[in-house]
């Protein structure tokens, strides 16, 4: 079994969540490596269902070790809020679970900010999740971060806070005209935590590293998509990590020699939530059917994802990223009864045709889609197993969807429970690369 990374191929909400969960049982590790509790990973087993926002979608399996890794950004309170409902629904988190001592903290002042900022921006808003994440990867890269190790150091907590409150204080009071921070009460909440996390703080990059030599699997869960990476996504229609490829061994510490395979997850369509370009995106009644069968509402912010048809050319883009290694391709059951389907093969703008996603947002956002059309299928794909049980239009859909990214299908998912699900080559089973002495 390798090491892999499973990314989004599209504006996140694949369903990473549900195939992480199925890879997971045979995986020692499930590690996170960047966002925060932005993200809604749903996974459906036969006793629950459960929504992650920061604990690893492989914490159902009692022999899966769950890790946050360094470049995540921890609100600790979500996270708590997280292992109390887990643990009321009798799943264990101990010496299982454990968080990097060089993950960011997210304060409230990041969440008042993010919401904050995003109310000036008017029309011009991301339509974040409203969860601070923004917020606390600038004040990573601007070195005024605090840590989940800080937490550990009450003093140097505290200094750190009073500094930076001097500042963010300034901006929530005299910019936004919002209610701002005491020293005092953030420092005894925040200790608070530390009290309950303390025994789940530790150096993750190490532990992990120890697991590779040792020939333990890791699978790293990426959140968001790559299409919200704040590089390669529709800047500045982002959010604020790194949610490619790269991100796995930045947010982890383990090197890109280490990891064996990356698979992309997609929806056999295309959906979005919040602000930003989105070329094949339907506003009329066919929308709002895949909008309603696919029951396309916002796992953390309950939100309605727009939705449209599949885009092949940010697919393949995906593809390049990421060095994608295969695909798996989710809510194929959702274009069940769909007389016909269309697949975006470019995008047009003024005079220009772009087989390649383009840099240039004005173009992504005023583009119109060229689609291919395709025959859909009326029998049912829904619960589907095994690929041969797939009616022949949903075989060919699948097939030009291959062709088109110029990458291979590994996964199909045909609901959202586990064993929905068609497994045409483990991804696990993909060879090492890298050199044995
Ligand atoms: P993630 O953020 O990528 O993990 O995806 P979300 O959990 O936010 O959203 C995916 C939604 O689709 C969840 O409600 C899943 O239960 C559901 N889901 C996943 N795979 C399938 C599928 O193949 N068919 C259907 N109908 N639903 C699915
Ligand atoms: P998962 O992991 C879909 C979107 C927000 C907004 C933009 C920036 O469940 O796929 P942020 O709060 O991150 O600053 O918001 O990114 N967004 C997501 N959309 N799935 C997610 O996560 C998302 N996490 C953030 O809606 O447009
Ligand atoms: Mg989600």
């Amino acid at each position: 079994m390798g090491n892999l990374v499973i990314i989004g191929a599209q504006w996140g909400d694949e369903g990473k969540g549900k195939i992480v969960d199925i890879l997971a049982r045979d995986t020692d590790i499930v590690v996170r490596y960047q966002g925060g509790s932005n993200a809604g990973h749903t996974v459906i087993n036969e006793r629950d269902t459960y929504i992650f926002h920061l604990i690893p979608s492989g914490i159902l399996y009692r022999g899966t070790t769950c890790i946050i890794g360094n470049g995540v950004v921890v609100d600790p309170s979500a996270l708590i809020e997280e292992m109390d409902q887990l643990q009321t629904k009798g799943i264990k988190i101990g010496k299982n679970f454990a968080v990097s001592q060089r993950a960011h903290l997210i304060l409230p002042y990041h969440k008042a900010i993010d919401r904050a900022a995003e109310q000036s921006k008017g029309s011009r808003k991301i339509g974040t999740t409203g969860r601070g994440i923004g917020p606390s990867y600038a004040d990573k890269m601007a070195r005024i971060g605090i840590r989940m190790g800080d937490l550990l150091n009450p003093p140097l907590f505290r200094k750190k806070l009073e500094e930076n409150l001097v500042e963010m204080n300034w901006f929530l009071e005299r910019l936004y005209k919002v209610e701002t921070f005491q020293v005092d009460k953030v420092f005894d909440q925040y200790m608070g935590y530390a009290e309950r996390l303390k025994s789940h703080i530790i150096d993750t990059t190490t532990l992990l590293n120890r697991a590779l030599a040792k020939d333990k699997t890791v699978l790293f869960e990426g959140a968001q998509g790559t299409h919200l990476d704040v590089d390669f996504g529709t800047y500045p229609f982002v959010t604020s990590s790194s949610s490619s490829a790269g991100g796995a061994c930045t947010g982890t510490g383990v090197g890109p020699t280490m990891i064996d395979a990356v698979m992309g997850i997609a929806k056999a369509y295309t959906t979005r939530v919040g602000s930003g370009p989105f070329p094949t995106e339907l506003t009329d009644e066919v929308g709002q059917g895949l909008q309603a069968r696919g029951r396309e509402f916002g796992s953390t912010t309950g939100r309605a994802r727009r939705c449209g048809w599949y885009d092949a050319v940010i697919v393949r883009h995906a593809v390049q990223v990421n060095g994608l290694s295969s695909l798996a391709v989710t809510k194929l059951d959702v274009l069940d009864g769909c007389k016909e389907l269309k697949l975006c093969i470019g995008y047009k703008h003024k005079g220009v045709l772009y087989k390649e996603m383009p840099a240039d947002l004005e173009a992504l956002t005023d583009c119109q889609p060229v689609y291919q059309r395709m025959k859909g299928w009326s029998a049912s794909t829904t619960g589907a197993t095994k690929y041969a049980q797939l009616p022949v239009e949903a075989k060919r859909y699948l097939d030009r969807i291959e062709e088109l990214s110029a990458c291979r299908i590994d996964m199909i998912s045909t609901g959202s429970k586990r064993h929905e699900t068609i497994i045409v080559r483990n991804p696990l089973k993909c060879s090492r690369r890298r050199p044995r002495s």
